[in-house]
């Protein structure tokens, strides 16, 4: 099986658990999605086609970003941008991370176990291979975290910053 660290054509196709997207959302766009995609994430969506860094962003966003280093151009926007959530790898140490999260963000999110990412095809694929987080820039989106951690959809520890 692929894992998420594999340099494959398809590596950046991990989409959201959608019980998350449910338990968090709606949400009016989400600036990077499958061109293919077995559910909707939000309301619009930008593809790779589109190039989603490069387009306006309205509303209240969806943000799980292409994997890599280009990873904190899109945390850096969604920061600018403040309404949404994000959903990244909890690499807590990295440069990146200290820049656009630790010196940036409302509130931090921390899974507890690993997550199960799916396929375009919409299977289920392995357990995750780093721990994940949900990033928020907002009281609102904080609150929608907080709400979906009460109602049990999600499991782990909110921290605020
Ligand atoms: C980790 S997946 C997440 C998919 C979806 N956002 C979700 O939450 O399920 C990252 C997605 O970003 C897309 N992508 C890569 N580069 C992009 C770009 N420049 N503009 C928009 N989407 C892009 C990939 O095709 C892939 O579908």
């Amino acid at each position: 099986m692929k894992n998420f660290n594999s340099n494959t054509a398809n590596s950046q196709e991990w989409l959201t658990p959608p019980d998350i997207l449910r338990a968090l959302g709606p949400f009016d766009l989400d600036p990077c999605a499958p061109v293919s995609r077995p559910w909707d994430m939000a309301a619009r969506h930008y593809t790779v086609l589109d190039d989603g860094l490069s387009k306006p962003w309205q509303g209240r966003v969806w943000l799980n970003p292409p994997y890599g280093s280009e990873v904190f151009s899109w945390l850096e926007r969604l920061a600018d941008h403040r309404s949404g959530l994000a959903l990244i790898f909890a690499r807590t140490e990295t440069r990146g991370f200290h820049r656009t999260i630790w010196a940036k963000a409302h509130a931090v999110f921390f899974f507890c176990g690993r997550l199960r990412f799916f396929h375009v095809n919409g299977t289920q694929g392995g357990t995750a291979n780093a721990p994940s987080c949900l990033v928020s820039y907002g009281d609102d989106d904080t609150a929608s975290i907080a709400a979906a951690l009460d109602a049990g959809h999600i499991n782990g520890r909110l921290v605020l910053l």
